[in-house]
């Protein structure tokens, strides 16, 4: 995980008793897991996201206690070392952090909202850690809010936030956040990572892939049912002007010269489609998906850059995906991002190369995935 001060790599929680958390008590574990601290009292940084399992009942850390002690594999693996510079990399200030922003706290159901919405707010606050990605950070790095408290608008809860150069987009009723959704596309999109507009890509990719496809169907209808019912958050855009749609027409009769519409014709069209609906569950629609008009260009251009694997799921048979385009210069990236945010009916601001410079500059500076103990990185 890139963090703003280094690389942090996730550790070894197989019931190894060397490098794993085989010798650890249920004590322990739920010490580690609601408080960021280890058995040797060394409090973890909040990459792990602690201040959201903090809400967790006990039963829920005793039934997960027994399923990585009984039903997983020990594996011998070493855990690789932060590359948080010193003195930043000294723990003891973490402990001090940890007072100030992971207190001891325990879920507060909403009386306005019904059994299965709490369920869902339950689900997103606490074992979903949503906002760990979806709530803006402060200073500190601390999310701005746990949670949303009686409707305020003012609320920064699941608004949007950038997370290892990936936007995590507003999850509020605005014409930017979910919006365009319907209970039906969530539940779809948490069970399958696609719809038939969109495909989960990025760090959200990973979620579906190795998360929420494997949570109950009831789970999944709680967290859409709570996403649905969020207000919008303050200073937002709740509905787009109307548009016309001038670039279907265009595309198809070949009249439109500008660079942006000839590198889409040349690099993307051909999976996108003409009228920028793509191929539902086969290939991502651009027009119409809140991924492509988000204020903040970074998904765009990280997906354009590095291409992206839609995640496997237990309904489609394949997992489709979207070669990289890296090759192409800054001001060409900038053009046919430009042409794909305000073609068809999407309306965005213009991409800028100062934007696409500084993801090309994040992506060659990522550390690599598999790191041992006591090896350097690049
Ligand atoms: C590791 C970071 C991370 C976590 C944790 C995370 N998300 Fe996301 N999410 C993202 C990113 C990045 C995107 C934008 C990429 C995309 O649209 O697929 C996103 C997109 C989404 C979208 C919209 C997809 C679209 O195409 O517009 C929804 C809905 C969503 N997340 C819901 C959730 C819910 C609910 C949870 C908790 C169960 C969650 N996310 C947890 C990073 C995360
Ligand atoms: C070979 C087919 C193919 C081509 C060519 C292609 N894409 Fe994609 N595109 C995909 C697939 C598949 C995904 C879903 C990737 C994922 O889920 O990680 C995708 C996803 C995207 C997304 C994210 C939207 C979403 O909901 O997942 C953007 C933005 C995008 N493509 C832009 C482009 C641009 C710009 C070009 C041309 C420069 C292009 N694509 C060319 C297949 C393609």
């Amino acid at each position: 995980m890139e963090t703003p001060l280094g690389a942090i790599y996730s550790t070894n929680i197989t019931p190894d008793p060397e490098t794993g958390i085989g010798n650890y008590s249920f004590a322990d574990f739920k010490r580690a897991v609601k408080h960021g601290v280890t058995p040797d009292n060394r409090p973890l940084y909040p990459a792990m996201p602690y201040p959201s399992y903090v809400i967790m009942p006990d039963e829920d850390i005793a039934a997960m206690y027994a399923y990585f002690m009984s039903d997983v594999k020990p594996v011998v693996h070493k855990n690789g070392d932060s590359t948080i510079p010193w003195p930043l990399d000294m723990r003891w200030p973490m402990s001090w952090w940890q007072l100030l922003f992971a207190p001891d706290r325990d879920f507060v159901a909403d009386p306005k909202l019904s059994e299965l919405e709490n369920r869902g707010a339950y689900l997103i606050e606490g074992p979903g850690h949503c906002g760990a990605c979806h709530t803006p950070r402060g200073l500190a790095y601390e999310e701005k809010s746990m949670a949303m408290k009686d409707h305020d608008v003012n609320n920064a809860f699941l608004s949007g936030a950038v997370i290892d150069g990936w936007r995590a987009k507003s999850l509020r009723a605005e014409a930017r956040g979910l919006a365009s959704w319907s209970q039906d596309d969530l539940e779809m999109f948490f069970k399958t990572g696609r719809t038939d507009v969109v495909a989960a890509f990025g760090a959200m990719g990973e979620v579906v892939e190795h998360s929420t496809r494997y949570m109950t169907n009831e789970d999944i209808r709680a967290m859409a049912a709570y996403l649905k019912q969020l207000p919008p958050a303050k200073d937002k855009i709740l509905e787009f002007e109307p548009k016309e749609d001038i670039t279907t027409a265009a595309l198809q009769a070949g009249t439109d010269h500008s660079r942006g519409a000839l590198l889409y014709v040349e690099n993307c069209m051909v999976c996108h489609r003409a009228d920028g609906q793509g191929i539902p569950r086969i290939f991502p629609a651009l027009a119409g998906n809140s991924a492509i008009f988000a204020k903040n260009p970074q998904s765009t251009i990280q997906v354009t850059l590095e291409g992206g694997k839609m995640p496997s799921n237990d309904i489609d048979v394949m997992d489709f995906a979207m070669p990289a385009f890296n090759h192409l210069s800054t001001d060409d990236i900038v053009e046919v991002l430009n042409f794909i945010r305000n073609g068809w009916t999407n309306q965005a601001p213009k991409v800028t190369a100062k934007e696409v410079d500084h993801i090309k500059d994040f992506l060659a500076g990522k550390s690599p995935h598999l790191v041992h103990a006591g090896e350097t990185h690049e």
